[in-house]
């Protein structure tokens, strides 16, 4: 794969997978402009720290991009361990607000490549109220929207996962024949986020997945398939999602489907 002469703008690039993509796409040739809220040492390339929690944060990394850039990997997250505001505001609206910036940018049959999760399998239960939330974009308002809903508020980070799906089909849609739109779900993954986790989806859960799946995810295995889909080789797969969890999802549909049956 070589990406030379493209640039590419990575959010939570100072970490996890952000970093090991980062690495990647360089490694590749590409020019990476990470954004992230931490500083990253000694990171090769362009780097822009900012806060994507808020609508001034997204405009002023947006101004920071130059007019043609190739891709836009979203892949800065926060767990549900934060506080749900946070959470949304990060994962919903810095994602949503970010894409909608730098969409004018894209290079014609350029990319956009969302961070999921596999935790969001079941988005389409929640079509109505994902809806709903990311079309209001006044962010208070859809806040509010959801605010009085403990099922919500209690799981935004997997709320915020579905609002992704959502997000990247809708903007697949909007962009067709213009620029491609993929989200990616990962399982669990080596990153610090695993720890957060824990605490918030129980850790008995996680260590459980993980130990079913003989290993966790490496920041790597995610950054390849991402790299695989910004590549040109990938250019016929628009407004999907690719799950790349170790088989966890296949082997929990595969055991829902058998407990209906037995
Ligand atoms: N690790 C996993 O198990 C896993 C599983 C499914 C999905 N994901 C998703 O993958 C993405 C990357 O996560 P990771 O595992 O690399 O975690 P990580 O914690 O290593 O990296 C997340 C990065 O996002 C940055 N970030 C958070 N809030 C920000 C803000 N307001 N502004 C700018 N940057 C901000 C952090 O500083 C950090 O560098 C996230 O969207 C996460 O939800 C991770």
């Amino acid at each position: 794969m070589t990406l030379h002469g493209q640039t590419f703008v990575v959010t939570g690039a100072a970490s996890g997978i952000g970093a090991a993509t980062a690495a990647l796409l360089r490694d590749a040739g590409a020019e990476v402009i990470g954004v992230d809220r931490n500083t990253a040492a000694d990171f090769r390339g362009v780097f822009v720290q900012a806060d994507l929690s808020s609508a001034e944060g997204v405009a002023a990394v947006a101004e920071q991009i130059p007019e043609r850039i190739d891709g836009l990997l979203n892949i800065a997250g926060v767990p549900g361990t934060a506080p749900w505001r946070l959470v949304l505001s990060v994962n919903v609206f810095g994602v949503r607000d970010l894409t909608r910036a730098l969409l004018p940018k894209l290079v014609p049959g350029g990319v956009v490549v969302n961070l999921a999760s596999n935790v969001a399998n079941g988005w389409a239960e929640r079509r109505d109220q994902v809806i709903a939330f990311t079309s209001t974009a006044d962010r208070e308002a859809a806040l509010d929207l959801v605010g009085a809903d403990p099922e919500i508020t209690g799981n935004s980070y997997r709320f915020s996962k579905e609002c992704v799906r959502w997000l990247s089909l809708e903007a697949a849609s909007s962009a067709l024949g213009k620029a491609r739109v993929v989200s990616v779900s990962p399982g669990p993954v080596q990153t610090p986020i695993l720890e957060d986790f824990k605490v918030d989806h129980g850790r008995d859960k996680v260590e459980g997945a993980v130990a079913l799946l003989g290993r966790a995810g490496q920041p790597a295995d995610i950054a390849h398939a991402i790299g695989f889909l910004v590549s040109p080789e990938a250019a016929w797969i628009h407004g999907t999602d690719v799950c790349v969890d170790g088989g966890l999802s296949a082997h929990r549909a595969a055991a829902d489907s058998l407990s209906v049956t037995a």
